[in-house]
């Protein structure tokens, strides 16, 4: 039986609306922000956040996770928790926002004929025949607050509500302050924000294991694999794009009929995601450069994602003989990586001092780049004569 492997068991757990059980790496805020929460709900107060951080910092998904973790942590001061989620961006008016909130509390008004401040005292109604605290998360919030929105200064304001409150969590890319009102800052102090730093490479392979974990079949991917993945996505410190590339990896490893994930699948699930060398780029490069890049994109479509510096210099004289080139010198072979690292086209990595260097090639299948680059250093050869 030659049935394709399957390496992605529960792809859905992949998927960007999928709520991770765990969040590695931001056990602190989350446990710090739930703190914050409890304490100020059991009082009967609201509590107001503002959560900022790049993209694909983990924002959405640490709003997402406290929330359920309030809902599931029990009555608090007398009331059960509610999470009403509204994603912001397509809304971009407080009257959408609202229409949305309060189908959240299950009132249903016409889209028109009633102004924002009738709406919200139907929503308060609303709160008030289910009494619970209310937590508001408005993602992806900024064109909202851009748009001098009222709809943030008057769900602050409104903890008369009596029977429970209603906390609100703002959440966007960049900081919202200078857009508000001063009424609103005031509810936004230091103890009322949070800013998620971007993520470095290894929190990113500690996520990557985590979520592979849940999506894919055991043993289909090494630690090495994972870690290739989060160089690639730690220069902006996006977990999203990680998590991108870790599934284009997968389905490539399916499609070829593999039982695990190489290097070689995460390189291709990369091209397809940011195509980044183009083929002109190439016709810029020196023969001394394609050389090089050809031994390492053969080294590599062998084996690994990146390989030690010595043995590429040896494969590379084994390259140069073959094409009946002149050696190389030590010093050239240095510079010339040197230069494409600086191009962006192979990450060198010193581990300490001297020449022990690892040189990476994350950014084309080196299957495809080794073919491109045979044709190109052959018709250099076959015009010589
Ligand atoms: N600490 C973590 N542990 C596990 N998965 C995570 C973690 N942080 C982020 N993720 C996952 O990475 C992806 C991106 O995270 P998220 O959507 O929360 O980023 P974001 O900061 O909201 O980005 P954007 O500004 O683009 O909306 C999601 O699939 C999320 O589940
Ligand atoms: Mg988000």
């Amino acid at each position: 039986m030659s049935s394709v492997t399957r390496i992605l068991l529960k792809e859905e757990t992949l998927d960007p609306s999928f709520v991770p059980p765990r969040l590695v790496r931001r056990e602190k805020e989350l446990e710090l922000t739930f703190r914050r929460y409890r304490e100020a709900l059991g009082k009967g107060l609201p509590y107001h956040l503002l959560l900022t951080g790049g993209v694909g910092s983990g924002k959405t998904a640490l709003a997402r996770r406290l929330g359920r973790d309030l809902e599931r942590g029990g009555r608090l001061g007398g009331f059960p928790v509610k999470i009403a989620y509204v994603n912001c961006w397509r809304r971009a008016s407080d009257r959408t926002v609202m229409l949305d909130l309060l189908r959240t509390v299950d009132v249903s008004l016409p889209d028109r004929g009633y102004s924002l401040s009738e709406m919200l005292d139907v929503f308060e109604q609303g709160v008030r025949r289910h009494p619970q605290h209310l937590v508001v998360l408005l993602d992806e919030a900024s064109s909202l607050v851009r748009q001098e929105t009222k709809l943030v200064y008057l769900l602050t304001r409104s903890h008369e509500v009596e029977l429970g409150s209603i906390s609100l969590i703002l959440i966007a890319v960049e900081d919202l302050l200078p857009f508000l009102d001063p009424a609103s800052r005031s509810s936004f102090g230091v103890t009322h924000r949070l800013s998620l730093a971007p993520y470095g490479r290894d929190a990113l392979t500690d996520i990557l294991a985590a979520r592979a974990e849940l999506a894919l079949r055991p043993g289909s991917v090494e630690r090495d694999v994972l870690d290739q993945i989060a160089r690639i996505a730690a220069p902006n410190g996006d977990a999203r794009f990680a998590l991108e590339v870790l599934s284009g990896a997968a389905h490539a490893a399916e499609d070829a009929g593999a039982d695990a994930i190489s290097a070689e699948h995460v390189r291709r699930a990369k091209g397809s995601l940011l195509p980044t060398v183009s083929e002109t780029q190439l016709e810029t490069l020196s023969t001394n450069q394609l050389g090089v890049l050809l031994a390492i994109s053969r080294t590599l479509k062998r084996r690994g994602g990146s390989v030690p510096s010595q043995k590429l210099r040896a494969s590379h004289a084994a390259l140069l003989e073959e094409l009946r080139a002149p050696a190389m010198s030590r010093t050239t072979f240095w510079r010339t990586l040197k230069e494409l690292d600086r191009d962006g086209l192979v990450t060198l990595e010193t581990a300490g001092s001297g020449e022990s260097s690892q040189v990476a090639m994350d950014e084309l299948p080196a299957s495809y780049l080794a073919t491109l680059l045979e044709e190109r250093l052959g018709r250099g050869r076959a015009s010589k004569g």
